[in-house]
């Protein structure tokens, strides 16, 4: 049984009892929002945090801001573009550390305009889904050595499909609307979480996906005309950025056994859809993700 906080605790709350020095800890999108939250959060009980970003200066912005809380913070910024499977592959090659004890996935987008990675995937899925699906292929061996804790941020909006058909996803742009596009790349990250624990468990690996919160106050809604508004209209009434990172913070401390394979929402084990749940399609997704790395490094030859 996991320990009970309510789901408006900070990430600060979450961890105040836990001691994070020697660990390692890689997040995606560390820069803004609810990454940068977590960043500061885990900064302050010691972790080591690789703040894993496409862009430079926005790290390195983060970075001061953090230091400035945390005067003694161990952060280090490591270039990241999750569109990109060369950039992801010169992340690996980069690292310095020997094992990674915890893996945040935490980067994602909505967009409403139309975009593919260079691999060919619609943008959403391609940096929701297959980039963190690549990254974490690359990162096993460090991933095994740490038994890490790695923690996929999904959505409540994983809800708001009625399927993954993998013959028409990532979606075309005939078939691209960015709510159902979003919709379907947050209901991969469940089922790639509950399939990674299901492989990798038994060698030490503990998963878990989680839901931040509805409409947390971040750049999340810069993606598309709609949530623009509606983010702004919302924001007094949500979650702060700090509040949004708790769940995630909640993940990465809580123990193994309550943890690993679940899906959590407002700090609490939740029951993620019907779909979400299906061991079937969990692994076909994982299936065909091999099969999109293989067609790229085929390709690359
Ligand atoms: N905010 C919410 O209400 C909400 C609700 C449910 C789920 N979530 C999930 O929570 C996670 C964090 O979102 P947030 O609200 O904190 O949004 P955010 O402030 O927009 O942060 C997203 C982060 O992802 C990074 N990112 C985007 N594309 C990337 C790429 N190609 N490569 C590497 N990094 C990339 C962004 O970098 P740049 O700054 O360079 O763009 C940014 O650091 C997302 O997975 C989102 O789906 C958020």
């Amino acid at each position: 049984m996991g320990k009970q906080f309510g789901s408006r605790a900070t990430a600060d709350e979450v961890l105040k009892d836990f001691d994070f020095t020697g660990k390692n800890a890689i997040i995606t999108g560390a820069n803004s929002g609810i990454g940068f939250e977590s960043a500061k959060a885990l900064a302050k009980v010691g972790a080591h945090v690789i703040l894993a970003c496409r862009s430079a200066s926005k790290a390195n912005e983060a970075i001061d801001k953090i230091r400035a809380e945390v005067p003694n913070a161990s952060l280090e910024f490591m270039a990241l573009d999750l569109a990109s499977f060369p950039s992801i592959e010169k992340f690996t090659k980069a690292l310095k550390i020997d094992q990674v004890d915890l893996f945040i996935q935490n980067a994602g987008i909505i967009t409403d305009a139309y975009n593919t990675t260079p691999q060919g995937h619609e943008m959403t899925a391609g940096v929701n889904h297959f980039g963190h699906f690549y990254l974490t292929k690359l990162l096993m061996p460090l991933l095994l050595k740490g038994k890490a804790r790695v923690v996929v941020l999904s959505s409540e909006s994983h809800r708001q499909t009625l399927g993954l058909n993998l013959k028409k996803w990532p979606q075309s742009e005939k078939d691209f609307g960015f709510n159902s596009s979003y919709a379907k790349s947050k209901l991969a990250n469940v089922l790639f979480a509950t399939e990674l624990q299901r492989r990798y468990g038994a060698q030490g690996l503990t998963v878990a996906s989680c839901h931040p919160g509805n409409m947390v106050t971040t750049n999340f809604g810069e993606g598309t005309a709609l949530t623009k508004v509606l983010f702004k209209l919302i924001s007094p009434f949500t979650k702060t950025p700090a509040q949004g990172a708790s769940t995630s913070m909640y993940c990465a401390s809580q123990p193994d056994s309550f943890v690993a394979g679940n899906y959590f929402s407002g700090n609490e084990k939740t029951t993620p859809s019907f779909l979400a749940r299906n061991k079937k399609l969990a692994v076909e997704l994982w299936d065909y993700s091999e099969s999109e790395v293989a067609k790229y490094l085929k390709q690359r030859k």
